[in-house]
Order: structure tokens, then sequence, then C-alpha cells
């Protein structure tokens, strides 16, 4: 039996993210230069793209560039801006064909502006499909989008356009790069590390995690497939007990 089949699609995640880490030290194990590592990354995406539509899941985010990635030579980080556009430039007919529709979350306004052009240009060309919003997290970081939203609700607050009482999670949620998403229900990180490093601290809330020592140009289909099988055979209590789940599940 493949793994695919042994999936229940009634019970899948809706919305997964997925930390891609290990590019770097998956090029240098080969004797590689890092970028390598990246640009092997990008099929280990289309893999994972293609298995979440297939399977059914509703979104998918990636953390693709972080706010602290600034920091690394400017020669991966160009790297790594080409990459995303001419990505982007080759996938957009799959896209299409698939019916995904991208979006980003994160400041990309401090992106080169090859790279917010070609983003404005695929994200308006996929805006009306429906099978799967691929969610790109690009010069994201969860401490920057609350400090961010934080602003925002201050002004509307100050502008008496919002009461201090009315801020509720709905307030917060509506107010974060991830307004029109549900929560994560499952975080998948490659490589080994288990940390979360400054991705969607709010919506991870209560997901579920998951951690596995594949480098992320190793990831594929079935390494995903795995993955969501973990997922199902897992109980979310969400802070009630076993025997109330079961009860509910009746
Ligand atoms: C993840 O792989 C990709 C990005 C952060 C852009 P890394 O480049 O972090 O790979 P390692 O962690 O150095 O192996
Ligand atoms: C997190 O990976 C960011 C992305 C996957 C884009 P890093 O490799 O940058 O994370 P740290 O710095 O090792 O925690
Ligand atoms: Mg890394």
């Amino acid at each position: 039996m493949s793994l695919k089949s042994k999936i229940n699609t009634k019970f899948l995640p809706k919305h997964v993210a997925i930390i891609m880490d290990g590019n770097g030290r998956w090029a240098k194990k080969q004797g590689f230069k890092r970028v390598f590592g990246h640009k092997k990354g990008v099929e280990a995406v289309r893999q994972t793209l293609e298995a979440a539509t297939e399977l059914g899941i509703e979104t998918l985010t990636l953390f693709a560039f972080s706010t602290e990635n600034w920091n690394r030579p400017k020669f991966e980080i160009d790297t790594l801006m080409n990459l995303l556009v001419s990505s982007l430039k080759k996938e957009i007919k799959t896209f299409q064909k698939n019916n995904v529709k991208l979006q980003t979350i994160g400041n990309i306004e401090m992106l080169p502006k090859k790279a917010q052009r070609e983003l404005k240009e695929s994200i308006e060309l996929t805006k009306n499909n429906t099978k799967i919003i691929l969610n790109l997290a690009l010069n994201y970081g969860a401490r920057e989008e609350i400090i961010n939203a934080t602003k925002i609700i201050s002004k509307k607050i100050v502008n008496n356009d919002l009461k201090i009482e009315e801020i509720d999670e709905n307030i917060i949620n509506s107010h974060l790069y991830t307004f029109n998403l549900p929560n994560v229900d499952f975080l998948i990180r490659t490589s080994g590390e288990k940390r979360i490093s400054n991705f969607l601290l709010w919506q991870i809330a209560y997901a579920e995690l998951y951690f596995t020592d594949v480098l992320w140009p190793d990831f594929n289909k079935e390494e995903f497939y795995e993955a969501i099988l973990n997922y199902q055979s897992r109980e979310r209590r969400f802070g009630k007990t076993s025997e109330q789940i079961e009860n509910s599940n009746k």
C-alpha cells in the first residue's frame, strides 16, 4: 500500500506551514557551494506543492526568506532573490494549470524591485485560482509582523476607529499578514533543527509540530505524505481530555 493511499483525505490539516531548512548543509555534503542547495531546493518546493494540491490541502505556507536572512553573505541573498524571480517565471503556467493561488506574507517592500514586480504579476495572474493557496513567507519575521499589527491597531485607537475593549483574538488575527488564512494546523521543519526561528509565532499556538532530519533538497512527495500520516496519528485536544475528544467523535 502506498503512503499516499493511507492518508485519510477527510482529516487533512487545512493549513500546513514548512520551515524549509538544510539547503546549505545538503550542498556542502556533496562538495558544492551553499547556493547549489538552494537551487536544488526549488525541486522540493515543486514536489511538495504538487503533493499538497493533489491531497486537497487548502493552504501551504513556505518560509522562503526570514528577516534574519539579510545577515547572510550578499552573494547568497542575491542568488536567493534571483531564484525566486526565475522560479516564479517558470512555474506560473503550472500554477494556472493546477489552480494555485499565490500570496505572500512579510515585508515585501524591502525585496529587490525585480522580485516585487514578479511577485505582483504572479499574484495578479493567479488571484482567481481556488484549489490551494501557496503562501510564500518572504522577508518574514513573526516579531516584525506583531510590531506591524500593533502599530496599525494603535493608530486605529488614537483615531477613535477602535476601542481598547474591542481588542480580541479576531482583531489581532485580522491585522496580521495572515489575516485571510486559518491558524496553522501542522508545522514541518526539515534538517533536524528543533526551533521556530521567528516563524508564525501567533499562528502556531496550537499547531502540531513535526521535525524531520531530511534536508530540504531531499524532501519530496513521499516525505510529505509521511509527515501528513504522522499528523493524522495525533490527537488534537485543545485543552480538553482524551475522553471528551473520543465522545465528540462518536
Ligand atoms: C534554508 O536552508 C533556506 C533558507 C534559509 C533561505 P539553509 O540555507 O538555512 O541551509 P543550512 O541550514 O545552512 O543547511
Ligand atoms: C529559517 O531558516 C528561515 C527559512 C527557512 C527561510 P534558518 O536557517 O535561517 O534558521 P536559523 O537561523 O538556523 O534558526
Ligand atoms: Mg538553515
